[in-house]
Formats: structure tokens, sequence, C-alpha cells
């Protein structure tokens, strides 16, 4: 097997703040295979084991999820980036529709990447010290909602009327109002700017199904469970420091 180069990764990891844009993802140079060397993006290694989030979530999702699902949105990324490189160069007509494809095939993939990239740390094993809602996010939903029961109550609601088939509940913090809010991003286009995303979670089949079937309810309770609160806190406290968009 040939070398994969490691380069420049722990830097843009500890820099990274929110992983809400592609290049925040961690990236290798991959010299194998063609020349010049590509680029290629990678899949992120879970903050904790498989098992970490069991009875919430099980082992066998975390790991199907993991190393099937979003592997094959990197996968795919990469597949269609190089692709891309390939055909831009070409002139004839017929490169057209196919960049077209290939953009529409990135969009999708890189959503998936930076969805579940976010999704994963944004979860942590029930009872972790990551797992306490404190300080301001804390504040800042009480005074919303009134409860963190009831901020639950709502945001299970938002998901459960809103995400029809696959898709995604977010809470996202505006950097112009400092506002939190329910996800409000339209249908195809990830959390950006002026959001953030402060928690996402994955409402597709294969994030709940094999545990919980097609009881939503139930796996929005497990995953209440295992929020990282933590990692949400450091999320709001970044939208708070963050300077407005617009006047
Ligand atoms: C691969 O490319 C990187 C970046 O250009 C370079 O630093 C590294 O030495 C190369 N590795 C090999 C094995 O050629
Ligand atoms: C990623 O999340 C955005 C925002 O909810 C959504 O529109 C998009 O479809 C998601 N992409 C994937 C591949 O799940
Ligand atoms: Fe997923």
């Amino acid at each position: 097997m040939k070398h994969l180069v490691l380069v420049a990764l722990l830097a843009g990891l500890c820099t990274a703040q929110y992983g809400q844009s592609l290049d925040d993802l961690p990236k290798i140079v991959d010299n194998s295979t063609v020349s010049p060397s590509i680029e290629k993006y990678v899949l992120p290694a879970l903050p904790y084991e498989y098992e970490a989030l069991e009875p919430h979530i099980s082992a066998q999702i975390m790991r199907l999820h993991h190393k099937a699902h979003h592997q094959a949105y990197v996968d795919n990324l990469n597949k269609a980036l190089v692709e891309l490189k390939e055909v831009e160069g070409k002139e004839e007509m017929a490169t057209k529709e196919k960049v077209e494809a290939l953009e529409e095939t990135i969009h999708f993939n890189r959503g998936g990447h930076i969805n579940h990239s976010l999704f994963w740390k944004g979860l942590a094993p029930a009872g972790s010290p990551e797992s306490i809602l404190q300080g301001d996010l804390e504040k800042a939903i009480i005074s919303k909602w009134g409860s963190a029961d009831e901020f639950s109550t709502a945001l299970f609601r938002t998901i459960l009327g809103r995400v029809r088939g696959s898709g995604w509940g977010w809470v996202v913090c505006n950097v112009d109002t400092k506002e939190l809010s329910f996800g409000t991003t339209r249908d195809q286009d990830p959390v950006s700017l002026p959001q953030l995303v402060i928690l996402g979670i994955d409402m597709w089949e294969h994030a709940y199904y094999l545990q919980y079937y097609n009881n939503k309810q139930n796996y929005l309770k497990a995953v209440w469970a295992v929020l990282n609160w933590k990692e949400a806190g450091e999320r709001y406290a970044s939208c708070l420091k963050h300077s407005a968009t617009s006047v």
C-alpha cells in the first residue's frame, strides 16, 4: 500500500470551532495515485467508543452509522472532487451537464460529511461531565423556554412536525441577534451564517431504525440523554463572541 501522508491536520482540528464549513474538516494529502497529489477528506474518529452511548444509542447503530454511512459521504465527496477536476479543464458541451451532476453530488456529500461531523461531536456518554447543561447556554435556554424540559418538548415537537422522511433537526444561534432557535435552513443547504449550529440531530432512519424502529420520539429521548452540552456550550459561547454579519 502506498503512502497517505498526514499534513497539518492537527492545526486544522484544533482551530476548527464548529466544523460547520468544509474548510474546518480534516484532510490528508494523497500522493499515491496521481501527480500532482490531491487532498482528500477523511472520516474523523469518534471522540468516544462505539459502545459509549449505550443503552441510548446501540454500538451496532454507531458503528454502521460512522463506518458505513459517514464513510460513504466522505468517499463519494472525494471521488466527485477528483472527477470534477478532471472534467473542468475540458471544453466540450457535454461536460457542462457532467459538471452540474458532479456539483450536485459534491453538494450532497459535503452536507453529509459536515452534518455528521457536527453530530458526533455533539454527543457524549450519558452521565459524563460533558453531558451537563450549564453556564450561559443553560441561562439562555431557561430564559427563552422556561426550563430544559420545556426546551426539549418544544424541540422534539418541532423536529417531529417538520422533518418528514430523512432530515436533520438543529438548534442554532444567530450571530447577529444572538438568539437561539430551531433549525431553519432551506432543504438542501447545510446550516450557514448567520446561523451557527449549537446542536444537530440526525433524523435519517439509519440513525435509529435498528433500535427504535419507527418510534422517533423514543429516539429523540435517547439522543437527549447523550447530548454533549459542553460542546454545545462552547458553540454558544462562539456565537456570543462572533461578530455580526450585517447591521
Ligand atoms: C506527499 O506530499 C506532501 C505535501 O506536498 C509532502 O510533504 C510529502 O513529503 C509527500 N510524501 C511522499 C511520500 O511523497
Ligand atoms: C445536512 O443538513 C442540512 C441542514 O438541515 C440539510 O439540508 C442537508 O440535506 C443535510 N445533508 C445530508 C446529506 O444529510
Ligand atoms: Fe446519518
